[in-house]
């Protein structure tokens, strides 16, 4: 083991970590809970769900005995959504068929889904003190600078090598207490952009700082290839006040979450051609009248680009086919993707249809 590196990493953790509720937990559950939360989340955004989900679900059995919809709910606005549905399903399984007893092993801890190599060593070390470095974002980068380490932080080779360094540098007495200090030191001190390398504890020892580099830590081979796609929204009511919705089932990113009738477009179509349509048109089984069209939203996401235009629509029949009926003013029980919230925040549907 490298001491020294272990030794100055604790002593600044011990100066400037931040308290935050998890590091006071060694209820394998709550740090799971954290640990999925801040999977691709910041501490700042992801701090009110992890107390909203250990305040409604204390423990493993309360996941357990949510219904997915619920557990979807509390989740909305936090993006990933099959966070939330592994979160559920895993709960399920602990709670009956695991007893009730969380896995206290790493090759046990990992066999969970939605579990990978950084959470299981993330959950070994906080709740059960085994000896396994977790290797994150904030991980790799400081470990590239450091050593000037220039393999690709996205190829599963480079990944082995990565992790054999940071296990041999890990704190086999107090494995918990080192990762959080790695994480913290990446997250907060050794940042992507601009870090105050003259005040840093490694400055004597940085590859990156030596040599000049340390924008150009860590390497990346991929460039994310991004789709774009076209949504068109129908926020369809009829005459007792009713909207159609529908529970997405396609294996995506928005699986089990609720969304208004959707009509995808290969291209950005004009509102007009759009109303043409075979699709549009099938919507109906009487004239619809149309009080609204929105502006176009784009929002981004990992993979996508998504353009999206929402129309409100009075209709006295509309075609129910598999969706869901429910009165607009109970439209919150739902949970959204993002995209649909933000137009709701955006447009008051209500004094639209009531003008
Ligand atoms: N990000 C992921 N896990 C974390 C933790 N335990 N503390 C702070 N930030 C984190």
């Amino acid at each position: 083991m490298e001491k020294w590196f272990g030794n100055c990493l604790k002593q600044w953790y011990n100066k400037h970590k931040r308290d935050l509720p998890w590091r006071h937990e060694t209820d394998p559950y709550k740090i799971w809970l954290s640990e999925i939360i801040l999977q691709q989340t910041q501490v700042a955004r992801g701090m009110s769900y992890y107390l909203a989900f250990t305040k409604s679900y204390p423990n493993v059995l309360k996941l357990a005995n949510a219904s997915e919809d619920e557990v979807l709910k509390l989740w909305q606005g936090l993006g990933y959504y099959s966070r939330a549905r592994n979160l559920h399903e895993t709960a399920k399984k602990i709670a009956y068929e695991l007893k009730g007893n969380f896995p206290s092993t790493f090759n046990d801890i990992r066999l969970l889904k939605g579990i990978g190599d950084y959470t299981a060593s993330a959950i070994a070390s906080f709740a059960f003190n085994l000896p396994f470095a977790v290797l994150d974002g904030n991980v790799f980068r400081l470990l590239s600078r450091l050593f000037g380490i220039n393999l690709p932080i996205d190829s599963e080779l480079s990944k082995k090598k990565f992790q054999k360094l940071a296990n041999s540098l890990l704190n086999k007495k107090e494995p918990g207490l080192h990762n959080q200090a790695i994480m913290e030191f990446g997250s907060q001190f050794c940042i992507p952009k601009n870090p105050d390398c003259n005040s840093c504890i490694f400055k004597n020892k940085c590859y990156a700082l030596s040599h000049q580099k340390v924008a150009e830590f860590p390497v990346k081979k991929k460039k994310i290839k991004k789709q774009t796609r076209f949504f068109n929204y129908f926020i369809i009511i009829d005459k007792q006040g009713n909207i159609l919705i529908n529970k997405r089932q396609n294996k995506d990113i928005w699986k089990g979450l609720y969304e208004f009738l959707l009509i995808e477009t290969k291209n950005d179509f004009s509102s007009i051609e759009l109303l043409e349509t075979q699709s549009f048109k099938a919507l109906f089984k009487t004239k619809p009248t149309i009080l609204f069209i929105s502006k176009v939203y784009k929002h981004v996401l990992t993979h996508q680009n998504l353009y999206t235009r929402f129309y409100i629509i009075k209709c006295s029949r509309m075609s129910k086919n598999n969706n869901l009926k429910t009165p607009l003013k109970n439209i919150q029980k739902w949970a959204f993707p993002k995209l649909i919230e933000n137009f709701m925040r955006d447009i008051d549907i209500d004094a639209i249809i009531n003008k």
